[in-house]
């Protein structure tokens, strides 16, 4: 059995008939061919696959393409069509070098879009735990936490010299695991 789900990607609308149980994360990598929605886990605690679900900050593997039916996804690849003109946030990464191998990148990236449209100004503690449910495996996230906070418009040295126990869980090792 299958549905119909109508679904607005990255402004152009998608349609297709699809499993009740098919995940989100696999609509738009599978089904629209978008492969920036990176899938990192199968326990919904990496954040890899975060998009913004009608202006919101979702994982998209804990969420089913039939509940985003009549909505809107937007997706790295829609918030930087043109490699050119980076969207702040992405262009904010590349200055502050928040990123290694690249795969958390996309999910981080439209995770702080979220943050940033709830928070505008976020403190260095706010960033940590804005993205808490976020995780890098390369970075030890201190230029992570440098990029939000450039992108925020604040001086990415808050995040200097911070003593780990002002980090949140989940998002405080400071160093490779
Ligand atoms: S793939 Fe969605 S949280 Fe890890
Ligand atoms: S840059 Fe490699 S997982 Fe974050």
């Amino acid at each position: 059995m299958t549905e119909k789900v109508e679904i607005t990607v990255n402004g152009e609308p998608t349609t297709a008939d699809v499993e009740p149980r098919l995940l989100l994360a696999h609509y738009l990598r599978d089904v629209v061919g978008l492969k920036a929605t990176n899938i990192g886990c199968d326990t919904t605690s990496c954040g890899a696959c975060t998009v913004l679900l009608d202006g919101e900050s979702v994982k998209s593997c804990t969420v089913l393409a039939v509940q985003a039916d009549q909505q809107s996804v937007t997706t790295m690849e829609g918030l930087s069509p043109d490699p050119e003109r980076l969207h702040p946030v992405a262009a904010a990464f590349r200055a502050e070098h928040g990123l290694q191998c690249g795969f958390c990148t996309p999910g981080m990236v439209m995770a702080t879009v979220g943050l940033l449209s709830e928070n505008p100004s976020p403190t260095e503690r706010e960033v940590r735990e804005g993205l808490e449910g976020n995780l890098c495996r390369c970075t030890g996230y201190h230029n992570i936490v440098r990029a939000v906070l450039a992108a925020a418009g604040r001086d990415p040295q808050e995040a200097e010299d911070k003593p780990a126990e002002l980090a949140a869980p989940g998002f405080s090792t400071g160093s490779s695991e």
